[in-house]
């Protein structure tokens, strides 16, 4: 009882409209879709089960998690849709738009959105802050480990995917990304990074991590 309380709450919250403001805080767009789209994703969720997990739980090294609650709170619908369309060129995921069309790509992401069970986040767009000087020290030293020294991620024997590839952060906003690296992505290794959590490896501040971003950008391939 107390559970479809909290679920319809989140739904009501899902469903604010975007509100941005001066400073580039908005919410994403995280329309929950039909209970029919999440019905006809489930089923076709099974082309990518092999990979993604069967309730998006995501295999190391073969398929990231889906299904993390503070990253489906951050992400966006157009997160995803673009993500199965174009796919990560140079990585498993292949580009599945062509084959699959709008209307089952918008049922996935309708489904994938299905477990999320937080209320979304505000997203920060302001323009980033630090400076490229940082933002190199604080990869190479940290991010670089689990990502690869370049950020492609898998092949290069990470456990984290390849953001450094023009695929990947094509798609992914600064809000998000200040998002997922602040507070990482639960259930897997990609912890928080920031002063604000109990569980963080490297306290980063704000600047520090606006500063990663930038270094991402400028070497992004
Ligand atoms: C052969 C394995 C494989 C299959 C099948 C597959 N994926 Fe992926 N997927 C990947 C890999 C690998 C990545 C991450 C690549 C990278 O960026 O390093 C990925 C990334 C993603 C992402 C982005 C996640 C993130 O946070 O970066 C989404 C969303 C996604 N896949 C959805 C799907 C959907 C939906 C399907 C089925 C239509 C699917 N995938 C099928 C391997 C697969
Ligand atoms: C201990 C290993 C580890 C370290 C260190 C690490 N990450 Fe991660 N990161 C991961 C893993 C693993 C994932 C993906 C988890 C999954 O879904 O399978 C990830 C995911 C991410 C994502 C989301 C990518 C996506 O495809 O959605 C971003 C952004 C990210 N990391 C940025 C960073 C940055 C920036 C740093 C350095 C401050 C960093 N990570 C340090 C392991 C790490």
């Amino acid at each position: 009882m107390i559970k479809s309380i909290q679920l319809i709450a989140v739904l009501a919250l899902l469903a604010l409209p975007l509100t941005a403001t001066a400073e580039g805080v908005h919410r994403p767009d995280q329309n929950p879709g039909t209970p029919e789209q999440v019905a006809a994703g489930k089923t076709s969720f099974a082309m990518c089960a092999g990979c993604h997990g069967a309730e998006g739980e995501g295999l190391v090294g073969v398929g990231p998690r889906l299904n993390s609650t503070n990253y489906l709170a951050a992400a966006p619908n157009s997160f995803f849709e673009q993500t199965i369309k174009t796919g990560r060129a140079g990585t498993n995921m292949i580009a599945w738009g062509p084959a699959l069309g709008d209307e089952t790509v918008a049922n996935l992401v309708a489904y994938i959105r299905s477990w999320q069970t937080a209320a979304g986040e505000t997203l920060d767009e302001a323009p980033l802050k630090g400076s490229l000087e940082i933002g190199t020290a604080k990869w190479v030293d940290i991010c670089s480990r689990c990502h690869g020294r370049s950020g492609a991620g898998y092949s290069e024997a990470g456990s984290g995917t390849g953001i450094g590839r023009s695929a990947f952060l094509d798609v992914a906003s600064n809000g998000f990304l200040r998002a997922v690296i602040t507070r990482g992505k639960d259930n897997t290794a990609m912890r928080p990074f920031s002063a604000d959590s109990p569980v963080s490896v490297a306290d980063l501040t704000p600047e520090e991590v606006d500063s990663i971003i930038q270094y991402l950008r400028a070497n992004a391939w």
